[in-house]
């Protein structure tokens, strides 16, 4: 799917103070709407109105109508910011430091579960694995990321690009190992752009995993294996979860490495729209947390999986 460059982009643009945390990719307008003067982000058409800096949270479809103080505090305080812009920042939480009230994810198995560092899994919680298998590289994933990471590197290797897994699964306390041993050698602050808190890694859901690389000075950026997943990855479903431009919503340096299995459906949105996961479920028109909403997959408990090798540690 390929939605043009947005014909009136400026009336969503965001004032310099939030310039590059909210990229110009997630306000997007339909070719086939432009004519009507309507315009999209992500699934949800606003109207000029809507999207102008005279419109209220009330107006806009995915607003929720138990944020409404929220999003009234953070407009008095950035009275340059148009409703949407507020809206939509208020959805994604980042109107409150990370890590505040962070929640427990209530249906971990859901494979479009947004964990971040609000949305944190429990210290007991494993999916249900299996290894990404010989030639592959290593570790294990839930099933259908296992499956989809096996095609996506089989599509890649016809390409001549080799895609190996170097970290998939990691448990709770195997995260937590790794974001103490940062902390022996960096700050806090630091640490926390570059490696999650227990809880509130992606790895731990079984749907994540670094390809080839996971390491800040590889510039893997720089290879053909991340240009090929970078137009590909959706295809299997991947998204890529950290991306440039979008540290203040991630609250994650890039990681040119680290794909997420979320399903082809949104993984589509997100990589055409240049979308973060969380901005497009902030952008969905319903009250509920995404990991409430989506039936989940129930996956027996197996056996606590073998630990990664002791290599990758981002
Ligand atoms: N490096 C990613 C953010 C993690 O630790 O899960
Ligand atoms: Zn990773």
């Amino acid at each position: 799917m390929h939605i043009p460059a947005p014909r009136l982009l400026s009336l969503l643009l965001l004032p310099p103070l939030a310039a590059g945390m909210l990229a110009a990719g997630a306000l997007t307008t339909r070719a086939a709407d432009q004519e009507q003067e309507r315009f999209t982000i992500s699934s949800i058409s606003l109207t000029p109105a809507q999207a102008s800096s005279d419109a209220s949270p009330e107006s806009l479809p995915f607003a929720r109508p138990d944020r409404m103080e929220r999003y009234q505090a953070w407009a008095e305080a950035n009275p340059d910011w148009t409703a949407a812009q507020t809206v939509l920042w208020v959805n994604m939480d980042r109107d409150r430091p990370f890590y505040t009230d962070p929640d427990t994810v209530e249906q971990p198995d859901s494979l479009t579960v947004l964990v971040n560092k609000y949305h944190l899994l429990s210290a007991d919680y494993v999916p249900e694995l299996e290894s990404v298998g010989a030639g592959y590289g290593s570790g294990s994933l839930r099933p259908q990321a296992a499956d989809a990471f096996r095609a996506m590197a089989d599509a890649a290797r016809a390409d001549g690009i080799s895609l190996r897994s170097v970290s998939a699964y990691r448990s709770y306390d195997r995260q937590e190992s790794i974001y103490r041993r940062y902390l022996s050698q960096d700050s806090q602050s630091s640490v926390d752009t570059y490696s999650a808190r227990p809880g509130s890694s992606e790895h731990q859901t079984g749907l994540a995993l670094d390809i080839n690389v996971a390491s800040l000075k590889a510039h893997f950026e720089d290879t053909p294996a991340y240009a090929w997943l970078v137009e590909h990855c959706a295809e299997f479903g991947f998204v890529l979860r950290y991306p440039q431009g979008k540290e203040s919503i991630t609250g994650y340096q890039f990681e040119p490495w680290h794909y997420r299995y979320v399903g082809r459906e949104i993984a589509q949105v997100c990589m055409d729209q240049n979308l973060t996961l969380e901005e497009y479920f902030a952008l969905q028109p319903t009250q509920s947390e995404p990991d409430q909403k989506t039936a989940a997959p129930t996956a027996e408990q197996p056996a606590p999986p073998k630990p990664d090798p002791d290599l990758p540690l981002i």
